[in-house]
């Protein structure tokens, strides 16, 4: 083996042996072997919140609360065009309705018309209840289109911190929960503009989303159980910064592809996880996008969108409120 391959591979057990044993197992599976975490103040600022943001552990655990003066959120420093970009998350307990946490990346502070955005959004809720998970996309400003989808998770989100990833490149963006694809968007011919493609900055954030984040606005914020804490760690850039070259910029071809592995554990997890589906809310497209592929697994929901089975972690606790036409829930 010559020198020149040998390096890469060196340089990648020497970053996974210093890595904790979760981050080194992502290594292997997700990340490119030179991605690191970065403390706040390396890649990080604050964007509101005053205290309500505070740092621990060298700057490399960030919280974000939310009580009745104000929320809290921070950005990364930078903009980047395709990359990965993950945090490990530990979300707030107890009583959390209308509470939102927000993991996503924007561009709506540089185009204010012609926006893209990546949406990991948690949706607090009633005591006993779990938080439920949505992400979401919009591309050069297609607002009127929301492509949500809502998901329980297969665990407490309130009990551990779990890895959250946004994968994105020129033609594929996967979410992912730890190591688990989670949903897959291709870039179709008819998306076109509305896939994201203009460099986007990170942000993290905790608000008052007492208006819709709970069953359509029916629980608020009560904020006898404040302050609402959300703990993110592992914070991990590894994008593109804009402007940089185009063979960084695209990505590589083989940046956000999954093995067969990965997709069936993807099937496994939206079979019997996904709570909500744009592609299956027939009330609020008649007809579905034109990049659904909706097959027999349409059944399992109801023409709102919603998942029938009420056995989906996250909706199993009892009927939902939201009336039909509701619109769905939209945040930003
Ligand atoms: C994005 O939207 C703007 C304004 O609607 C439009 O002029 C532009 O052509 C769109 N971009 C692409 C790549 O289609």
């Amino acid at each position: 083996m010559s020198r020149c391959s040998l390096l890469p591979i060196l340089a990648a057990v020497l970053l996974a042996a210093s890595l904790p044993p979760r981050a080194a197992a992502m290594v292997d599976s997700l990340l490119p072997a030179s991605a690191t975490a970065l403390s706040f103040e390396e890649g990080y600022t604050q964007l509101f919140g005053d205290s309500n943001l505070m740092l621990h552990g060298d700057g490399k655990r960030v919280h974000i609360s939310l009580d009745e003066r104000t929320g809290a959120g921070f950005a990364s420093q930078g903009a980047y065009h395709h990359g990965f970009f993950s945090a490990s998350i530990k979300l707030p307990s107890d009583h959390t309705a209308g509470v939102v946490v927000a993991f996503y990346m924007s561009n709506g502070d540089v185009y204010e018309r012609t926006h893209d955005e990546l949406d990991f959004e948690f949706l607090g809720n009633v005591r006993g209840r779990e938080w439920r998970v949505q992400t979401n996309v919009y591309g050069n400003g297609s607002t009127a289109a929301g492509r949500e989808e809502r998901y329980g998770l297969w665990f407490d989100p309130t009990q551990d911190f779990h890895r959250y990833a946004i994968r994105w490149s020129h033609d594929t963006i996967i979410f992912y929960v730890d190591e688990t694809p989670i949903r897959e968007v291709v870039r179709t011919a008819f998306m076109g503009a509305q896939f994201p493609s203009k460099p986007m900055s990170l942000y993290a954030t905790i608000w008052d989303g007492s208006s819709w984040a709970t069953s359509g606005g029916r629980y608020k914020v009560n904020y006898k159980y404040a302050p609402y804490v959300a703990e993110f760690t592992d914070l991990l850039l590894h994008g593109c910064p804009a402007g940089s070259a185009p063979p960084c910029e695209r990505g590589g071809a083989a940046a956000a592809t999954m093995s067969t592995g990965q997709r069936s554990a993807m099937e496994k997890f939206r079979a019997r996880h996904m709570t909500y589906g744009y592609c299956y809310d027939r009330v609020r497209y008649p007809a579905p996008l034109p990049e659904c592929r909706v097959g027999a697994e349409a059944e399992a929901f109801l023409p709102s969108g919603e998942a029938r089975s009420t056995d989906r972690r996250g909706s199993r606790h009892g009927k939902r409120h939201r009336r039909a036409g509701d619109g769905v829930d939209s945040a930003f």
